[in-house]
């Protein structure tokens, strides 16, 4: 038994011939398992004599075994190793950096001016109430200035915000009659707008409030004008032509000098040297009022202006859709600014 194992290890190739072999010889079913099980029909004399030749050949099976079991783990763990090898001197990749959106990047820069002119950045909700977007804001109900602004309703007091110019009232609210208010809000407002080149269903705003004894016109050109000259270069020129918003009265649009052709005319700016970049006005007196401040006593700026726009204006971007289709070509223009 035992020179017929041995010459069967000999010849073994493989783990699972091996291991058919291990149970071959030492398993429940195998030879020297029957022959020790056996034992108990033996004598007492022939016993012991069995047994030790029994555990012998046993024991000379199972140090092939476990040699050749050696090898193989070696053989193995060696494969193992040398797959897993790392080249440490290959060149590794660049990892794929993300970058602040457009949007954002100028979002993040009108804050900086306005901050550095003692302004706190303020938030509002997007889906908000009727009262906050309107009714305080002088437009009552059918009042025909809010067909300006096509809404998406949600209910019949609710709806997503059209403007961020309901951040004024919470703001006043919150601010409970304190003096002075100086806030920047910006954040996205919704139209019921057909998408194209210049318009969006969905867009960005970023409102002005200043509320304080004896603000005057003079305090937002100036303000205004001083914000230009940082965003668009020293240059830049204002212009106040009036307008209408239900919430300011006085109220104006504003107009920059085109840096693109330095308000001599161009194509970006239409020929006439200027482009319209915000809406603007004295606070109206029932808005004070609605917001818990005395007109009497205080008055205030208000402004409005689109970011995109401002944006498109800057880096001389065509479709307003840009911003929203996540095309990384055009993203990816921005990384470096
Ligand atoms: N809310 C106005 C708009 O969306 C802009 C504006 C804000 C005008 C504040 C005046 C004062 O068109």
């Amino acid at each position: 038994l035992k020179e017929e194992a041995l010459q069967e290890l000999a010849q073994v190739a493989n783990q699972q011939q091996l291991n058919d072999l291990r149970i071959k010889y030492l398993g429940k079913k195998g030879p020297l398992t029957e022959i020790l099980r056996g034992m108990g029909a033996l004598s007492a004399e022939e016993r012991p004599v069995i047994g030790q030749v029994a555990n012998e050949v046993r024991g000379a099976i199972e140090e092939v075994i476990e040699a050749k079991q050696a090898e193989y783990t070696a053989a193995e763990t060696e494969a193992r190793l040398s797959a897993e090898t790392i080249d440490v001197t290959l060149p590794g990749r660049p990892a794929a950096r993300g970058a602040v959106h457009p949007l954002n990047k100028v979002i993040q820069e009108i804050e900086d001016i306005f901050i550095g002119m003692g302004y706190t950045v303020a938030e509002g909700p997007e889906v908000e109430q009727d009262y906050y977007n309107f009714e305080a804001l002088n437009l009552p109900k059918n009042h025909p200035a809010r067909d300006m602004q096509d809404s998406f309703y949600i209910t019949e007091e609710i709806l997503m915000r059209t403007q961020t110019s309901p951040v004024q009232v919470r703001t006043m609210e919150k601010m409970n009659g304190r003096a002075p208010v100086k806030i920047i809000c910006p954040g996205k407002v919704y139209r019921r707008d057909d998408d194209d080149a210049t318009h969006s269903h969905m867009f960005t705003q970023i409102e002005g409030l200043v509320i304080d004894r004896n603000i005057r016109m003079s305090d937002l050109k100036g303000t205004l004008l001083q914000f230009v000259q940082e965003l668009f270069g020293s240059g830049t020129q204002i212009r106040l032509r009036p307008s209408f918003f239900p919430f300011t009265e006085p109220s104006v649009e504003v107009d920059v000098t085109c840096a693109m052709c330095g308000g001599s005319g161009c194509r970006v700016c239409k020929q006439t040297g200027w482009l319209e970049i915000l809406g603007a006005g004295m606070v109206h007196p029932n808005v004070l009022e609605k917001g818990g401040y005395d007109p009497q006593e205080f008055t205030g700026f208000a402004f409005g202006m689109g970011v995109e726009r401002v944006a498109m204006l800057k880096y001389d971007i065509e479709d307003i859709r840009h911003f929203y289709t996540n095309d990384l070509r055009f993203l990816k223009q921005f990384v470096h600014l």
